[in-house]
């Protein structure tokens, strides 16, 4: 009987990617997927470190899948457990260390040995070089299907921001070559993909080379879109997370010129307050940022911004708060994420001692999120009564009811007696939930 295994997926898209590809390679080695941990033969948490919330819930998961192993054990069958991703890769030694029922520990470079280690009995067991390379060369052809695909096509990070652990868990830069961008990508469209999400946790710093008429030449992310907008059936590009530094004219200019390419940039600020950003080693001031979302939208009016922040950063003042909401109300955003500063292991910013106190961050989060969902609520109220063009993504809870997404990422329902999965459709928006738009399709 086939050997069966089950993933469980914490982090960032680019863990969403790397989870299909293990599942794709173990599936073409033979095994079955389960959604039963508890009956699994293999069972891999596809890790987070990003903040300490992530990492703890891994050592508590794991705490369960080790008494699943044990019933196993007891039962004469066996489980074995693979720890992947960001946390395998900062923390090999103590997760080996600390949990002796774990057999294998995988960084995010070292999927590719997935099928190799598990015919083996006896191996190592910590598999964190840097591999990049390898890797993505040993990804097989996609068996999922689906309207709105990723496709990682930069991983690792040079920036090093003071508090991120990412250029420590994904390594240095390492952008794929534009050739294998464009076969998976074609792939995807080919099965049924409409469009394709480019990921790298500094995608517009992409930069590869491609061989034209014998000379080299060098490609970044707005010449790989226009590549990648050759292709056939494929509507929508969309590309994250971009750092402020990094976003030059000539991806502005392919904002405005390839239709395939969506108004929307997530663009991580993470404070307003100068000296936050000059301790956090982003390498812009709040006015830069301003001035770049200001220059963009004069360029590409229906551009719409969201973004990350961090409060309670150490030595975050009443008034660097303050510049964060300021910055905020003066850029207006349609989306964001926020987060409580989480001091990280091996980070700059973990040795700093002023930490600003519990309550203080608390309401600090609580008074970021009212006002950027604020924001939201009027960006998601601004279509009302519009006309906007969906792309039919799945269908919905109700009898006949679909959902898609707008250009700008927005959520929309709507009823349809034919099937239109796949479709680019307008809609008449007329109603608004929390997070979601309703409306009536057109014809
Ligand atoms: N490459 C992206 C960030 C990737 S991490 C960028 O440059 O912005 C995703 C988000 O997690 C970050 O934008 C940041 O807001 C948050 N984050 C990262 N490290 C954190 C930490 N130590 N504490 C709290 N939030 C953190
Ligand atoms: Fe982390 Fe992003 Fe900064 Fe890189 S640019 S160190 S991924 S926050
Ligand atoms: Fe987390 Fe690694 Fe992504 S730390 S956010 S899974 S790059």
């Amino acid at each position: 009987m086939n050997r069966s295994f089950y993933i469980k997926t914490y982090g960032c898209q680019m863990n969403d990617y790397d989870s299909e590809k293990m599942n794709d390679i173990l599936l073409n080695n033979g095994f079955t997927k389960t959604n039963k941990v508890e009956n699994s033969d293999v069972a891999i948490l596809n890790t987070c470190h990003i903040r300490e919330k992530a990492s703890e819930k891994m050592y508590s998961d794991l705490g369960r899948l080790s008494v699943f192993k044990e019933n196993r054990i007891r039962a004469g069958n066996n489980m074995q457990i693979i720890v992947a991703g960001c946390v395998a890769q900062a923390e090999a030694d103590e997760i080996l260390k600390r949990s002796k029922s774990v057999d294998f520990v995988l960084g995010p470079q070292n999927f590719h040995v997935l099928p190799k280690i598990l015919k083996k009995t006896k191996l190592e067991k910590n598999f964190t070089n840097f591999l990049s390379e390898e890797k993505f060369k040993s990804f097989p052809a996609s068996n999922f299907k689906g309207v709105s695909r990723l496709i990682t096509i930069q991983e690792g990070c040079d920036k090093f921001c003071s508090f991120c652990v990412v250029p420590y868990t994904r390594g240095a830069e390492f952008s794929r070559p534009p050739e294998d961008i464009y076969a998976e990508s074609q792939d995807l469209v080919n099965t049924g993909a409409s469009e394709i999400t480019l990921l790298g946790q500094n995608v517009s710093s992409y930069k590869s080379k491609i061989y034209n008429k014998s000379m080299e030449k060098e490609v970044n992310l707005s010449d790989l879109c226009r590549i990648l907008s050759k292709i056939k059936g494929l509507k929508r590009i969309r590309y994250i997370t971009s750092h402020p530094n990094d976003i030059k004219s000539d991806l502005i200019n392919e904002h405005r010129n390839n239709k395939k390419l969506m108004p929307f940039l997530h663009l991580p600020v993470q404070s307003g307050s100068n000296k936050i950003l000059k301790d956090m080693n982003r390498k812009h001031s709040r006015e830069d940022y301003i001035e770049l979302v200001n220059s963009i939208r004069s360029d590409i009016p229906d551009i719409a911004f969201s973004s990350d922040f961090i409060v309670a950063y150490p030595g975050e003042t009443d008034q660097d708060f303050e510049e964060t909401i300021d910055l905020i109300q003066k850029v207006k955003f349609a989306s964001s994420y926020s987060f409580k500063y989480s001091p990280r292991p091996g980070t700059k910013s973990s040795l700093k001692n002023e930490n600003v106190d519990e309550r203080t961050s608390t309401n600090r989060l609580k008074k970021i999120q009212e006002l950027l969902l604020n924001q939201q609520t009027n960006f998601n109220d601004s279509f009302i009564d519009k006309t906007v063009e969906v792309l039919v993504s799945s269908r919905a809870k109700k009898n006949n009811q679909f959902v898609g997404r707008t250009k700008h990422l927005q959520p929309v329902h709507f009823f349809s007696s034919k099937n239109v999965i796949g479709k680019t459709l307008k809609v008449k928006i007329n109603n608004r939930t929390s997070f979601s738009l309703h409306g009536k399709l057109l014809n």
